[in-house]
């Protein structure tokens, strides 16, 4: 089959990356999470004591780069698993993008249209060659307005906050079901609402609700679609 383009974009905690993960394995292609992408970007600024909430002021007055310019970030294969991990400044912070305290400030961050093109461009330059599946809010709308294959995930947000919780549980990062449910609300609402690349169903994507879908069952919807699709 021809090497295609998966753009997967959706709600927060609905599986994105997990089927995302699945497909590239499936079909050999690379993965990226962009949503780690902007993850690292928050950690940098809460690392170095820059207030998130003076971003867009920085940018308004033309001098966010003299931050961003300092900001690299990567993404490195972890044996292990064969799955990528997010880098920043070429130190693997997986496991530190995944804390309550980076999901609460991470929807500011990505409101800033400077810190947006830069990770954009980056996003683009790793499916230039397709074979890529991506997975974000703005995938098939902005990064890849022209893939092949495009979804649009959702799912009931109990549902949702329920599987965070077990994943961050699993993951030994603490945190209450109540508070997990009040940022994907938020972060629902942020996402939404932005000015700039506001998470929205792109007209040619597939819509998949997986409320009562198993990952199996929902790789299996996508593969079917790949099958019919571009006969592979
Ligand atoms: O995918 P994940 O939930 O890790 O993304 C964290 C946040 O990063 C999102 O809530 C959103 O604010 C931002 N994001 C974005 N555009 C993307 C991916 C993520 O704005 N393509």
């Amino acid at each position: 089959m021809k090497k295609i383009t998966i753009a997967i974009d959706g709600y927060s905690s609905c599986g994105k990356s997990t089927i995302a993960k699945a497909l590239a394995k499936e079909l050999k292609y690379i993965y990226v999470d962009s949503g780690a992408m902007y993850r690292a970007v928050t950690l940098y600024f809460l690392e170095n004591d820059i207030p998130i909430i003076d971003l867009q002021r920085a940018a308004d007055e033309g001098v966010l780069n003299h931050y961003t310019d300092k900001i690299n970030v990567s993404f490195e294969n972890n044996p292990a698993t064969g799955v990528s991990e997010v880098c920043l400044n070429g130190r693997n912070v997986e496991k530190k993008i995944r804390t309550m305290k980076i999901s609460e400030n991470v929807s500011t961050v990505s409101t800033v249209k400077e810190i947006r093109m830069k990770l954009v461009k980056i996003q683009q330059e790793f499916g230039k060659n397709k074979g890529v599946v991506m997975d974000g809010r703005d995938i098939g709308t902005v990064v890849f307005p022209d893939a092949e294959l495009k979804l649009f995930m959702t799912a009931d947000v109990d549902e949702r906050a329920h599987r965070r919780f077990s994943e961050l549980s699993h993951k030994g990062i603490e945190a209450s079901l109540e508070e997990i449910k009040i940022n994907i609300r938020q972060r629902d609402y942020d996402d939404t609402h932005r000015i700039e690349s506001p998470l929205i169903k792109a007209d040619d994507a597939v819509l998949l609700d997986n409320t009562n879908l198993n990952e199996q069952q929902s790789l299996e919807f996508v593969l079917d679609i790949i099958r019919k699709k571009f006969g592979n």
